[in-house]
């Protein structure tokens, strides 16, 4: 059973067309929504309005998955369409803006800036997904805070907007939640230091002051391949005076590069990299955001697991720097078609459909892990389901929102999955199924989805502590997930 939801399921169809054959796979504890009227204390490290109750879920072994999910916006281009609107000049639309409080923290931030920002309106965009609008005020434009900016958990949010805020001649702090001020950011301090802004932490973590100034443009190559590093620098340039230029030794998604132009800005190629000129102008703009890959990731992955599983993802970005985790789930044995392929400007997207058809083994190295970064957990997830995973060159794993490396191999571990940490990587050996058990999110979005889809191969139920970690950037996740799943009692024929 499935108690306490706290909204109806976003509409993924069962292709059983037996709703009630699903209802049991999971169950949850009431789930408090909360804040002030629900009379609990709030939360120490989230803002008033977007308190949550720790939670834990309950979830059944599946026989398999099957239905078609509409999966909730990207989260990486929402925080993006959302920060240029914010830095255009007029009124720009964001439709299917993704859901989670992550990007309801730039939002937050961006009204701290002064910026007229209206939704996200339920249910307004295109299939149901939410509108936002945003009066922009231009380059350069943002009116100093009254406050410290709360990012909550959202890296992405704090080093983007550090980038524009560089570029502001005021003092701004920018801060977050506990797991957010564990993460490191001598990577933004050092280049937007170097472009002229006075930027200190506390040590390498945040909160980070920065005293904005008048910027000069650089030529850049993180040490570490990093999309948010780039897209802070990126829009840094855009304050800056003369060309900014970024490189990578990897690509990294390209999410920045794209929406620029869209917003009027002029970008070119170059070797390795990108260059923008400063102290352009940016104009508003309409703006269709596509599923996110990374949590469609979640039930490719669920189906890719588990025999007789059927899953299609509608309307779910394709942009080349995400979609690895289509081919690493393909050299597992699935079978991965795409349907209805949109290409042109912007963002290419377009449905998958996903089958089981094998669980090899895979063997992931550095060179692979940008591309696969955000979905290296679940990856571990089906490694569980009778696969095998070996990962090395994915250091990086261990600043993300946990040290995903550790708290990874400690919940899979705690649901009986064989896994060895290293300083970089981690083994998983799937061979026996998993005897199911308490796994702890630690407070990681990604980490909670994961544990759950491994959970649907486990011989018993199992729990998965601070699951309420989802609404990140998934609210809603476990009611898609009761809808999608065959209980092995009802599959029995
Ligand atoms: C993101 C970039 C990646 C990714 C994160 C979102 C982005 O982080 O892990 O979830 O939107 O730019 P890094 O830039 O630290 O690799």
């Amino acid at each position: 059973m499935v108690r306490g939801r706290r909204r109806a399921a976003p509409a993924a169809l069962p292709a059983s067309g037996a709703a009630t054959q699903v209802r049991n796979i999971l169950s949850l504890p009431a789930r408090r929504k909360t804040g002030r009227a629900a009379n609990l204390p709030a939360h120490p490290d989230r803002a008033p309005d977007i308190v949550l109750a720790m939670s834990s879920v309950v979830v059944q072994p599946a026989a398999r998955v099957r239905g078609r999910v509409p999966v909730p916006g990207d989260k990486s281009i929402s925080h993006r369409y959302a920060l240029l609107a914010a830095l255009a000049q007029g009124r720009s639309t964001i439709d299917g803006y993704a859901p989670g409080a992550d990007c309801a923290s730039t939002l937050a931030c961006l009204r701290a800036l002064g910026v007229r920002v209206e939704g996200p309106r339920p249910a307004g965009g295109a299939g149901g997904r939410p509108v936002v609008t945003v009066d922009g005020r231009g380059v350069g434009g943002f009116g100093a805070p009254a406050g410290p900016l709360d990012a909550g958990n959202s890296g992405t949010t704090l080093r983007l907007l550090s980038g524009a805020l560089a570029g502001h001649r005021f003092t701004s702090v920018i801060t977050g939640d506990r797991s957010l001020r564990r993460r490191p950011m001598r990577r933004i301090i050092e280049p937007l230091s170097r472009m002229g802004a006075r930027v200190t932490g506390d040590g390498d973590r945040p909160p980070l002051t920065i005293a904005g100034s008048r910027l000069e443009g650089i030529d850049y190559t993180p040490p570490v391949p990093s999309a948010q590093v780039k897209s802070a620098v990126l829009l840094a340039g855009l304050h800056a005076s003369g060309e900014t230029t970024v490189r990578e030794s990897a690509a990294t998604r390209n999410h920045t590069e794209l929406a620029l132009p869209m917003f009027g800005a002029e970008l070119r190629e170059v070797d390795g990299g990108v260059t923008l000129r400063g102290g352009q102008r940016l104009r508003a703009a309409g703006l269709t955001v596509p599923g996110d890959l990374s949590s469609a990731a979640f039930w490719a992955t669920a189906a890719a697991a588990l025999p007789g599983s059927d899953v299609t993802l509608e309307d779910v970005g394709l942009n080349p720097t995400r979609t690895g985790i289509l081919a690493w789930l393909q050299r597992a044995g699935a079978v991965v078609d795409l349907l209805e392929v949109i290409e042109g400007a912007g963002e290419r997207r377009g449905s998958i459909r996903v089958r089981h058809g094998g669980n090899r083994a895979l063997t992931v190295g550095p060179a692979d892990v940008p591309g696969l970064i955000d979905e290296l957990p679940v990856l571990a997830a089906l490694a569980t389901h009778g696969g095998e995973l070996h990962v090395t060159g994915a250091g990086e794993l261990r600043h993300k929102e946990s040290d995903r490396i550790s708290a990874l191999a400690d919940g899979l571990r705690a649901l009986g999955g064989h896994v060895e940490e290293t300083a970089d990587g981690f083994h998983v050996a799937g061979a026996p199924p998993l005897r199911g058990g308490e796994a702890d999110a630690a407070g990681d979005h990604r980490l909670a989805m994961a544990f759950a889809v491994a959970a649907l191969g486990a011989r018993q139920p199992s729990r998965i502590r601070n699951a309420e970690a989802v609404d990140v950037s998934y609210p809603g996740f476990f009611d898609v997930l009761a809808s999608l799943c065959v209980t092995r009692q009802e599959s029995v024929p």
